[in-house]
């Protein structure tokens, strides 16, 4: 298919509240594309329903999620943002795929077994066939970027494993799509234990900084966090508390470990930590505001996802048409 722009396409599940990982290792980097690529961004609410949700939540969660993407600096005129199941494509296109794609392959997917692992009582189809959905949500686009934390990169590598398998048999359809991987915050750990990627899903809500969490709540949970009995702030090995918040610290600040070290050489865990939530608090702020006040004007955001799912809807046909001809429907 001839392109004007290369496409980039991410989602975000509306299914938990997002960390400052989720914000610092993706969402913060998203605006940078919107002029090199097409952007598509989508709140894949069709993903979020493989695990129990509370319809009310999901609902609420999706109005977030959208003004999240618009408070992070993504302006709706261009990249097209929209919810998952405005646009019946996906599982259209979902399905054909589940018929090209191998029990074996899905059943060797981490985040499956780590979530059927979590939810023992719910082991659903949808949830095993999560990855399928995933695929098709980027080959519909013609995607050649998709921009994602390191734990999805073996999802996009089974959808470019399904578009090289689907293309084989009946012709060139899908562009194979590459995972872009940020290198910034994509290490983000827990503060309880620094060994732990932060989750969002995770029990203890100290381990967790939110993207939504108030500056008194950030600070008092950073003043918390786990670090060792040295006192000297430097990056080193047995150090995994301290780097992980030198780590969050340069994120934010865009200073590095040498300058980091020099600013807190006589100083304790204390001054440092508390230095660390200030400057995350500072960063979140004006996101926060801009989120508030796109959530207080409910029209504004459902005529964003109204426009985004009619762009999205437009090149996910020809696609899916494209699809549907090659596999033998009447069409
Ligand atoms: N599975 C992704 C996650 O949990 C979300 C997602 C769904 C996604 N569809 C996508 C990410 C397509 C990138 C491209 O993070």
């Amino acid at each position: 298919m001839l392109k004007d722009k290369k496409v980039s396409y991410s989602g975000i599940q509306p299914s938990g509240n997002l960390t400052i990982g989720n914000y610092l290792g993706a969402l913060r980097n998203f605006s940078q594309y919107s002029d090199e690529y097409q952007t598509f961004y989508c709140v894949v609410d069709m993903h979020a329903i493989t695990v129990r949700q509370v319809p009310a939540e999901l609902r609420r969660r999706t109005y977030e999620t959208l003004a999240l993407y618009i408070a992070a600096g993504l302006d709706p005129e261009k990249n097209t943002l929209y919810v998952q199941s405005h646009v019946p494509a996906h599982a259209e296109l979902a399905w054909i795929l589940n018929c090209y794609t191998m029990f074996g392959e899905l059943s060797r997917m981490t985040q499956f077994k780590d979530k059927s692992a979590k939810h023992s009582d719910n082991i659903n189809a949808g949830l095993f066939t999560y990855p399928t959905l995933m695929a098709a949500d980027i080959l519909l686009y013609q995607t050649d970027v998709v921009p994602v934390g390191v734990d999805q990169k073996q999802h996009v590598e089974l959808a470019r494993d399904i578009a090289g398998r689907f293309n084989q048999a009946y012709s060139e359809t899908f562009t194979i799509p590459e995972p872009i991987i940020s290198k910034s915050g994509m290490k983000i750990m827990s503060l309880a234990d620094p060994t732990k990627k932060m989750s969002k899903s995770d029990e203890n809500a100290n381990a967790v900084v939110y993207i939504l969490d108030d500056k008194d709540t950030i600070i008092r949970k950073f003043k918390r966090a786990v670090t060792d009995s040295d006192t000297c702030v430097r990056y080193g090995e047995g150090k995994d508390g301290i780097n992980n918040l030198m780590s969050i610290y340069s994120c934010v600040s865009g200073k590095s470990y040498d300058e980091i070290e020099r600013e807190f050489e006589g100083r304790g865990y204390g001054d440092f930590k508390l230095a660390v939530g200030e400057a995350v608090a500072d960063t979140l702020a004006p996101v926060q505001a801009e989120h508030a006040r796109l959530l207080s004007d409910k029209a504004y955001l459902e005529s964003v996802m109204k426009n985004g799912a009619d762009t999205a809807a437009y090149f996910a046909q020809k696609t899916l048409s494209k699809v549907k001809k090659k596999v033998g429907f009447l069409i």
